[in-house]
């Protein structure tokens, strides 16, 4: 099984299958019990070269990624956008060209643009991780969620998960609408109207009043306001968002008795979220989110690195 996956790159989780996207998660399963020895270090990466390369902020991605590498022996170099020729004007094609006559064995890229990482995916020689690209996907994210759920729960079929706040401009929404049905999942999206997806895709209840949208949930995934990718006028008639769609301790009570809550991060709290609610140790699972974060990108860099993995 470990020598049939199917594909070159992980651009999204649209393309991938059911099975693709469980056996990722089972090779990410191995890493979890490891992540918390004291000594973390296995040389399946050794000799590789990892590059980030990040033209956008980022905490836990850019981390992960890079803890990730380091733990299975990768050389791990960090591409800082601010500081390089990005600033002179050079495309996004002749930063990829460039990158690639240094033969790296992975590339993990985020992106403002939509579509970014296909685009570096074609001139590249390795495999492209895709750590976010714009509004579009953020497929790691979305394997780090079900990954968490499933420990969890036990199981991702049949659970009610309601996704909140910017379904629109979110990469984070954009792969978990692919990934939580295919994994039998019910999903709702819940927000103000400007904030969901123009055409809502289809088999997705939506609702754009928060309660009834969270109403008998077993997940709540709240998701940040992207108003770096809106327009001004759309931020600004936001308005009163906690009001109507901040998750508060009262509105928890309105969820099914053992949901729990999760957060891609950053969150902004006091906006989507309360900081009682982020950090009730019973409901959240945010900070498991990051740790399972580190766990997910091991099990992709590892398999994305295979040699006899699919083109
Ligand atoms: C998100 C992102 O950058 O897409 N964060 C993350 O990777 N955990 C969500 C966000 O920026 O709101």
């Amino acid at each position: 099984m470990s020598s049939a996956f199917p594909h070159r790159h992980l651009l999204g989780i649209e393309g991938l299958s059911a099975d693709d996207i469980r056996f990722l998660l089972d090779e990410a399963e191995q890493w979890v019990e490891f992540n918390r020895r004291a000594r973390k270090q296995d040389g399946r990466l050794i000799g590789l070269t990892q590059i980030n390369a990040f033209f956008e902020n980022s905490t836990r991605t850019l981390f992960s990624f890079e803890i990730a590498g380091k733990r299975l022996g990768a050389q791990v170099a960090n591409f800082h956008v601010d500081s390089s020729s990005v600033k002179k004007g050079e495309s996004l094609t002749d930063t990829a060209l460039t990158l690639n006559a240094m033969q790296p064995d992975v590339l993990v890229i985020r992106h403002e643009a939509n579509g970014a990482a296909a685009e570096v995916a074609e001139v590249m020689g390795c495999p492209v991780i895709n750590a976010g690209d714009g509004s579009g996907e953020h497929p790691t994210q979305a394997l780090l969620d079900a990954l968490t759920l499933r420990r969890r729960f036990g199981r991702i079929e049949g659970l009610k998960i309601a996704i909140c706040g910017d379904i629109r401009h979110s990469r984070v929404a954009g792969s978990n609408l692919h990934s939580l049905p295919l994994l039998g999942a019910e999903v709702r999206i819940v927000g103000p109207e400007e904030l969901l997806p123009p055409s809502p895709p289809p088999g997705f209840a939506s609702f754009t009043d928060f309660e009834e949208g969270i109403s008998g949930a077993d997940v709540v995934m709240t998701l940040r306001i992207q108003r770096e990718r809106m327009e001004e006028a759309l931020s600004d008639s936001l308005g009163d968002y906690h009001s109507l769609y901040g998750l508060t301790r009262e509105r928890l009570e309105r969820l099914a008795p053992n949901a729990v809550v999760m957060h891609p991060g950053p969150m902004n709290r006091g906006v989507e979220i309360d900081g009682d609610v982020a950090e009730d140790p019973e409901r959240s699972l945010i900070l498991d989110q990051v740790e399972m974060g580190v766990a997910v990108r091991m099990a992709c860099l590892d398999v994305f690195t295979r040699p006899d993995r699919g083109a």
